[in-house]
């Protein structure tokens, strides 16, 4: 008989401290800690505070995914962890709980990549398919992927500064809209028209995107509101910037459409809870041979569940790290096997 493949993984990369269990593809478990309430009472995540609070909650949350699990430690084949991108201290809270996990019941350390876990987090909702185009859209991060087969990422497009969700964070902060200004600004958008003029973000004719004059933009706009006395409109505000940074990274998206071969298109990273992206996506695409995955939203958020899935194809493969395994916060999806 075969045996189960069971895996326990840990995602401890930002400011969720979270736990899964899967055994032979099933989730049995999916346990996470938010801390975003602390981090909201200074407008973004404080690094230092995350791990202390990743180091006062790791615990309980692996216990709690044990009990949901109904597992037992000794019954894990092999456990996993986001090795990076992220926080370097809340990166070592985890690395550090796994790796005292791996040493006390002999069992295997798999490194998973965060953002390929946001990529594979589409696997609970539906397999991927290739040709694929992960669009990755988070607060650290913006990239258009492109893979072939399994666990083969290449990055054919990303920002050359703001991640988008850093510059809807920085754009909401100039509006005095609370963190995380990505979530604000989509509720917002949805009550405004697109009054505001904004400039287009420089093209330099290759898949890549840039951000931060977005973010200048505004800063300037505001200013000059304010000097000539009038108040911003930050439901119209919100619309327009919005829709500069979606239709921009969308313009993107069917340039590589069209230089590719593309069957199927995922969205991946806090970003993709938007809810404009997450429309316009659909609606281009419809009718078209290429399939669109819309994840569910617990799947947008940072959670073990999407790290344990890509641990189960790399555990297929045999691809373990050793005891001396450390983090990599700025660690390039197409160096995964590199660490
Ligand atoms: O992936 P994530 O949870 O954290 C990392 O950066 O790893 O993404 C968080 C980012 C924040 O910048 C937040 O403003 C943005 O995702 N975000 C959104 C929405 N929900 C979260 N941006 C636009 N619309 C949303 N609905």
């Amino acid at each position: 008989m075969k045996e189960d493949k069971i895996i326990l993984a840990i995602e401890s990369s930002c400011d969720e401290t979270a736990c899964a269990i899967i055994k032979n593809e099933e989730l049995l478990a999916n346990v996470i800690s938010s801390q975003i309430e602390v981090h909201q009472k200074y407008g973004g995540v404080m690094p230092e505070i995350a791990s202390r609070l990743h180091l006062e909650n790791i615990l309980y949350v692996i216990d709690d995914a044990l009990s949901k699990a109904n597992i037992k430690l000794e019954e894990v084949s092999a456990f996993a962890i986001t090795r990076g991108p992220g926080l370097i201290g809340a990166l070592h809270v985890g690395l550090q709980a796994i790796k005292t996990l791996a040493l006390i019941y002999n069992k295997p350390i798999i490194p998973v990549h965060h953002l390929a876990g946001h990529i594979y987090a589409n696997e609970f909702v539906s397999p991927l398919k290739f040709p694929c185009l992960a669009i990755v859209v988070s607060g650290g991060n913006t990239e258009l992927v492109y893979m072939k087969e399994h666990l083969d990422f290449k990055v054919i497009g990303e920002t050359k500064d703001d991640a988008i969700g850093e510059s809807f964070d920085k754009v909401a902060r100039v509006m005095g809209l609370p963190y995380p200004g990505g979530v604000a600004i989509d509720k917002l958008a949805k009550l405004g028209k697109h009054t505001y003029k904004l400039p287009t973000l420089m093209h330099d004719g290759t898949l890549n995107i840039s951000y931060s004059g977005l973010k200048t933009a505004v800063i300037n706009l505001v200013h000059k509101e304010e000097q000539n006395g009038k108040k911003i409109n930050v439901n119209d505000l919100a619309r327009s910037v919005l829709d500069v940074a979606v239709d921009e990274l969308l313009l993107r998206v069917k340039k590589a459409t069209s230089e590719y071969d593309v069957k199927q298109i995922v969205l991946a990273g806090g970003v993709s809870a938007n809810s404009y992206l997450r429309s316009e996506i659909t609606r281009i695409y419809d009718g078209s041979n290429i399939e669109v995955i819309i994840p569910p939203l617990w799947c947008t958020t940072d959670n073990a569940a999407m790290i344990a899935k890509v641990a189960s194809y790399l555990y297929d493969k045999k691809i373990f790290a050793p005891l001396s395994l450390s983090v990599d916060p700025s660690w390039k999806i197409e160096d995964y096997l590199k660490f």
